[in-house]
């Protein structure tokens, strides 16, 4: 049998790691390859303070039902530092007979010498580069380490897509798409638990996930993770977007404490019916307690259970995240999906006549401002 290993904090795992570890499976005829998730570093934190097991669970889901791939948490039941030449004594004991292989970067190869205990190390296991050799150094120290180790190396070739963790740490923080470097499932893990977020950001996620209660909190995670895709596809403003669908349901609590704030911050609902107070009364609370200045996510927040006439970009975003989270599912939801694919406003059209359609069939009110919204819509898109 042979087995190979792939060392890495994996903060996340993302489909760059997946297409390389695949084609070597396939180059070197390997049954199983694992995905060795590195352990927390003593005494300092890995970027976002993201978790070995948070990165375990990563790299698991994003491996699911992909053969001969596998998450190992090896390196994490040791305590202490972790050497890879006793990661592969360990992986000796567990498989005898195996021939085991060690996956590593191509920018590793030209230091694999100064690894723990190198001779050893060597001993233990063929090594394969994989990336982007920048030099021709690569060959030649690989040639120094056969001639002095007696190791085998072999520089693949093999190369990813141009995808880093750091690219996606950086995305989320950014309010941009990531579903084209991560799994979807990764995506959503991350997303649910808030990942590489700024601070700022992060303290109000932290608050509304103990406020809003676990679903709505959920659904929430799953409009910001909508927003970034919406935004990425029609160029906005990723962080702002970002924060406006964060706080978009910050004010449906109860309804004793939704009439309270109305009260409190002087709004008069008394004409409005109950699913939009949380709306105009939200905006309110995301100005005065959680800061936000900035009138287009105030706006979005305002409107964003019933549309308005004039809408602009963020108000179209976080309506139609609302609607088409990951997290949704409801008979047309595909249909508006599609319609989103054509372009935001297709979305926000879509979306508005199938919310009225199921107003209608169950005999509730329609807020007049959602059927100017629609009207101005139509036309300005029969117009293009
Ligand atoms: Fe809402
Ligand atoms: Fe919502």
């Amino acid at each position: 049998m042979r087995i190979a290993m792939f060392g890495g904090s994996f903060n996340p795992i993302h489909r760059g790691h997946i297409e390389i570890v695949r084609a070597v499976r396939e180059m070197f005829s390997l049954d199983r390859v694992l995905i060795m998730v590195a352990n927390d570093p003593p005494h300092k934190q890995i970027a976002d303070g993201v978790s070995a097991a948070h990165r375990l669970e990563m790299t698991r889901i994003a491996l699911e039902g992909i053969e001969g791939l596998e998450a190992c948490d090896l390196e994490l039941r040791r305590p202490g530092k972790s050497y890879t030449v006793d990661t592969l004594g360990e992986l000796h004991e567990l498989y005898p007979d195996a021939e085991l292989y060690c996956m590593i970067g191509a920018d590793m190869l030209l230091t694999l010498d100064t690894w723990h205990n190198a001779p050893e190390l060597f001993r233990r296991a063929k090594f394969i580069a994989v990336g982007r050799p920048d030099s021709g150094s690569m060959e030649a120290a690989a040639e120094i380490f056969r001639r002095e180790y007696g190791a085998d190396i072999t520089i693949s070739g093999i190369t990813g897509p141009d995808i880093s963790s750091t690219m996606v740490r950086t995305a989320v923080e950014m309010g941009e798409d990531i579903s084209h470097l991560v799994t979807d499932g990764v995506a959503e893990y991350i997303y649910r638990h808030g990942f590489y977020l700024t601070d700022e950001v992060e303290a109000i996620r932290k608050r509304l996930q103990q406020e809003l209660g676990q679903k709505r909190y959920e659904h929430t995670m799953g409009v910001v993770r909508m927003a970034a895709e919406l935004t990425s596809m029609c160029g906005a403003d990723g962080k702002k977007a970002q924060l406006a669908a964060l706080l978009h349901d910050c004010a449906k609590l109860s309804w004793d404490k939704q009439q309270s704030m109305a009260d409190e911050y002087g709004i008069d609902i008394s004409d409005m019916h109950r699913p939009i107070v949380h709306g105009p009364v939200g905006a309110e609370r995301a100005r005065r307690e959680f800061g936000v200045t900035d009138a287009e996510i105030l706006s979005a927040i305002d409107c964003h259970s019933v549309c308005k006439p004039g809408m602009g970009i963020l108000d179209k975003i976080v309506y139609l995240a609302d609607k088409i989270e990951h997290g949704r599912s409801y008979e047309g939801l595909e249909g508006i999906r599609q319609e989103t694919e054509k372009s935001l406003d297709h979305g926000v059209i879509a979306c508005i006549e199938h919310g009225l359609g199921y107003l209608k069939e169950r005999g509730e009110h329609v807020h007049p401002n959602t059927l100017l919204a629609l009207e101005e819509l139509k036309n300005k898109n029969r117009e293009a």
